[in-house]
């Protein structure tokens, strides 16, 4: 079949093949994938913050968050946890091995209201896999933004992802990195508490002039947006990344649905302006 006679149909999924993977911690794994077709994989374009659908035929569908930067344009990257059907039928899977793959999808996070700005990136657990795009995007144009902030925070040093690769960040003098788990072990050099407690280590802010973003799981959006309001960041300056049941991905099928929003094409990031009025999708 005619390859990008495929790309006009945005249910027909493009094969994409595993150039790399390891494993980040227990049931939860990085991927490397490209698309069989190089001219596609060289001129695939997202934003930071997008997702897409990935399918293994005869098992299912699912979408994911891509974790590597537009600025390095050829591979997609994925943090993937096992979960269900999909995720334990990929984890079987090898390097070379040939997936599905359909999108971008989404909106991804307003870049354009980021530029200038100082910003604070605020991580927890598996939410820091769609905040590690916009990470290293903001790293590869690094002079387009102000101070940046990397704050991350996991259960233990064992659900800890990404831990060699953000510690080497630490040695960057354009980024101020802040690690934190809830509860420390012998080998945790780094913060113990939750992940608002690195808050009290950000120097003095300029409000006006300063992007709160967020990913984590759902109990951590309150306490960390409630940090964000105490420093007088405008609510439609904090950008949230969600994620609701997802089916088609491309605002058909209704699943994700809340009042007039889909979230497949609205969202997934909102600000917290948004959210104010849809109090639901927190
Ligand atoms: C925009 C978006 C981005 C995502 N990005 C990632 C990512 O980067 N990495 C990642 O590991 N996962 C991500 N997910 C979640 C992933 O799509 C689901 O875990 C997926 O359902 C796994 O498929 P499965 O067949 O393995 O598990 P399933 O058989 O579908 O489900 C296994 C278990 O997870 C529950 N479940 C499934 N989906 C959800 C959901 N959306 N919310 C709450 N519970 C759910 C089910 O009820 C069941 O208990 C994302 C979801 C969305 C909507
Ligand atoms: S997932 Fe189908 S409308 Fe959003």
């Amino acid at each position: 079949m005619n390859i990008s006679k495929m790309h006009e149909n945005p249910y027909n999924p493009e094969p994409a093949r595993i150039v790399r993977h390891y494993d980040l911690i227990e049931d939860h794994r990085f991927f490397q994938i490209r698309h069989v077709d190089m001219n596609r994989a060289m001129s695939f374009t997202y934003n930071p913050g997008q997702f897409i659908m990935l399918s293994i035929p005869g098992v299912g569908e699912a979408p994911f968050s891509i974790s590597s930067t537009p600025s390095r344009p050829g591979i997609l990257e994925l943090g993937v946890r096992k979960v269900g059907t999909l995720t334990e039928s990929l984890f079987q899977k090898q390097d070379n091995d040939i997936i599905y793959i359909r999108g971008p999808y989404g909106n991804g996070y307003k870049i354009e209201q980021m530029e200038k700005k100082d910003l604070i990136i605020t991580a927890g657990g598996l939410g820091v896999i769609p905040l590690r795009s916009i990470l290293y995007y903001v790293l590869d144009n690094r002079d387009k933004f102000g101070r940046v902030f990397f704050l991350y925070g996991a259960g233990d040093s064992n659900q800890f992802l990404f831990r060699d690769e953000f510690f080497q960040l630490k040695a960057r003098n354009d980024l101020d990195c802040m690690y934190t788990v809830d509860k420390a072990d012998k080998t945790w050099t780094e913060s113990e508490g939750v992940v608002t407690k690195l808050f009290k280590n950000l120097p003095e802010i300029d409000p006006q002039n300063t992007i709160g973003l967020v990913t984590g799981p759902p109990v951590m959006y309150k306490f960390v947006i409630d940090e964000f309001l105490k420093l007088k960041i405008p609510k439609n300056m904090i950008q949230l990344s969600l994620e609701r049941r997802m089916k088609c991905g491309i605002g058909k099928c209704g699943h994700c649905a809340l009042d007039h929003l889909y979230t497949c094409i609205d969202g997934p990031v909102f600000t917290y302006w948004d959210t104010q009025h849809f109090r639901e999708l927190i």
